[in-house]
């Protein structure tokens, strides 16, 4: 799988869309808010930039960059006053793979400017926006060039399905998973972190190289309290999958060799990283989790329902590179029943890891 060439959530805006089905990463976008905050008022008021240079990686298609991009210049409007300084321009820099429904995005982009000027007056902006369809595991911009940089929910992505899946004479080796589940052998956890470990230094590299110094970067990641054990929701997806295998749907074979490019790693991994690439300083390393459904209020079917929707709008194009329409129509049924089972028995929980960050000297 040419994870680089294939990978996008589900374009467009229909009802299957992730435009219509990203709810969940909003909240996480809002539950993280504060630390944005905080973070651009502290990189503001220490640069004091006439035009603030901001990037948004893995941008997706949803109105969720929006939300971000908004955030970050009242944060930035409220620092600006607190020393009786005018409030800059920004530069928005909205990055995602070049398969990224780009277009549905900008379609959706509310009109910026007029909001500024309407809400703050002529003083504050302008705003100058552009999308940049490159992967972020590796330079996307020249050096020493953005003030602020923000992800969410997408390091965890990996550039590609790990080495080390299968053994030497082409055989799987993560048998009737698709992630790292309870029945993984340790060489498959192995593999995975070996990867993410290789991307997220990548990550921290080319975007010290990106960043000023004192510079501040926010990255929420899905995560995990075990990450050879994460719990995750993909098992759940695997197990789905195998019961197709034994209702004859799908062979054997071509689920074992599927695998999701993605690790959730623990807060000690990532910390780990951070300090051994030495770019950056970590000023704050927190976790908070949000139930599967969001709303455990409503009742199971409503529930489950979202969390098939939500996750098919997020895999869908990976499952299309090996399996048929017609298949993934009929995983996703039964998945909504067993995400109703699996959550009638016990929750499920995303964790969530928050990084702030102060780029070195
Ligand atoms: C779950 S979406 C999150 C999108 C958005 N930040 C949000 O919170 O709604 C993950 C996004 O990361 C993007 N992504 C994954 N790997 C990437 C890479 N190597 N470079 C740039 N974007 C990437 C995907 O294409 C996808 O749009």
């Amino acid at each position: 799988m040419e994870v680089e060439k294939v990978f996008h959530m589900k374009k467009g805006v229909d009802h299957t869309s992730y435009v219509k089905n990203s709810l969940l990463q909003r909240t996480v976008i809002t539950r993280a808010g504060p630390i944005i905050d905080e973070r651009i008022r502290e990189v503001y008021i220490t640069l004091r930039p006439e035009c603030l240079m901001m990037a948004d990686m893995g941008c997706s298609s949803g109105p969720n960059a929006f939300q971000v991009v908004s955030r970050i210049i009242n944060a930035t409007d409220e620092a600006s006053r607190s020393i009786n300084r005018q409030c800059p321009q920004f530069g928005v820099f909205l990055n995602d793979l070049p398969g990224n429904d780009f277009n549905a995005m900008f379609k959706l982009l509310p009109n910026l400017n007029q909001d500024l000027q309407e809400a703050k007056g002529s003083s504050c902006g302008p705003c100058f926006v552009s999308g940049i369809p490159k992967s972020f595991y590796g330079r996307v911009f020249p050096d020493k060039f953005l003030h602020f940089v923000h992800s969410s929910y997408s390091v965890h992505w990996l550039s590609q399905v790990p080495r080390g899946l299968m053994s030497e004479n082409g055989e799987a080796l993560n048998k009737g998973n698709i992630f790292i589940a309870k029945t993984s052998p340790p060489e498959i956890h192995k593999a995975y972190y070996a990867q993410f470990k290789r991307d997220f230094t990548l990550f921290l590299r080319s975007r010290s190289r990106e960043m000023i110094s004192a510079g501040g970067m926010v990255i929420v990641l899905n995560g995990s309290m075990k990450s050879d054990e994460p719990d995750s929701i993909l098992e759940l997806l695997g197990s789905t999958l195998q019961d197709m295998v034994l209702e004859g749907v799908i062979v054997q074979e071509k689920l074992d060799k599927f695998n999701m490019p993605v690790y959730t790693p623990t807060v000690e991994e990532v910390r780990k990283l951070v300090e051994t690439e030495g770019s950056f300083a970590l000023n704050k390393l927190e976790t908070f989790t949000v139930d599967w459904s969001l709303d455990t209020s409503q009742n199971l079917e409503t529930q489950a329902k979202f969390v098939a929707k939500s996750i098919r709008a997020v895999v869908e194009p990976l499952l299309e590179t090996t399996f048929t329409h017609a298949v993934i129509h009929d995983l996703f049924l039964l998945f909504e029943i067993r995400v109703k089972e699996r959550i009638a028995r016990k929750r499920g929980e995303n964790l969530n890891i928050v990084l702030s960050m102060t780029k070195k000297e």
